[in-house]
């Protein structure tokens, strides 16, 4: 049961490449609700990208980051979508935040739509990663309240999200 569902804010979370970013804007258009995205206030508030924050002050670091980001969404932000970076579930209940959907998709499309993996610091070494996707798909499962197919394209996966909103 959603724990915050008065914010009317949608939470998008799901494994990285999963097409959160592109979900979020097209959801804007559809809906008119702004949209955040933590990777990019995180980076924009730290003047730093996300792989140097990783390199420089490592990942427990960029975890804590997330998680402030986490409770000023649930302090203060409504009415909008926020796009949030593959790890928050594993450290905040984003319940907290909003109504949660979980864009799901198999591991292979991960491999598949990361060509260049040099900007996400966990896709480096294919073996770890596959262990962190199996290792999160339950948390996301848990912590959502929809569970949307995202191996479709952008357009049907937005359908999808307003129908239940
Ligand atoms: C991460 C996902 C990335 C980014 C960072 C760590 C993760 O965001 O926050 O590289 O732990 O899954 P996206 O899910 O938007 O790629």
């Amino acid at each position: 049961m959603n724990l915050q569902s008065n914010s009317n804010n949608i939470i998008l979370i799901g494994f990285m490449c999963s097409g959160k970013s592109t979900v979020s804007k097209l959801l804007h258009k559809n809906t008119g609700k702004l949209t955040l995205d933590s990777d990019l206030i995180i980076s924009n508030n730290h003047e730093m990208t996300i792989e140097d924050i990783f390199s420089k002050h490592g990942e427990e670091y960029f975890r804590k980051l997330e998680y402030q980001f986490c409770e000023s969404i649930k302090n203060s932000v409504r009415d909008s979508i926020i796009s949030t970076g593959g790890g928050i579930p594993t450290i905040y209940d984003v319940r907290q935040m909003g109504l949660v959907f979980y864009l799901d998709i198999p591991f292979e499309i991960v491999l598949e739509r990361t060509k260049d993996r040099s900007n996400r610091p966990l896709l480096s070494n294919i073996d770890n990663a596959l262990n962190i996707y199996n290792a999160r798909k339950q948390i996301y499962k848990n912590l959502s309240d929809f569970k949307i197919d995202a191996t479709r394209n952008a357009n049907d996966i937005v359908m999808d999200i307003v129908s239940k909103i």
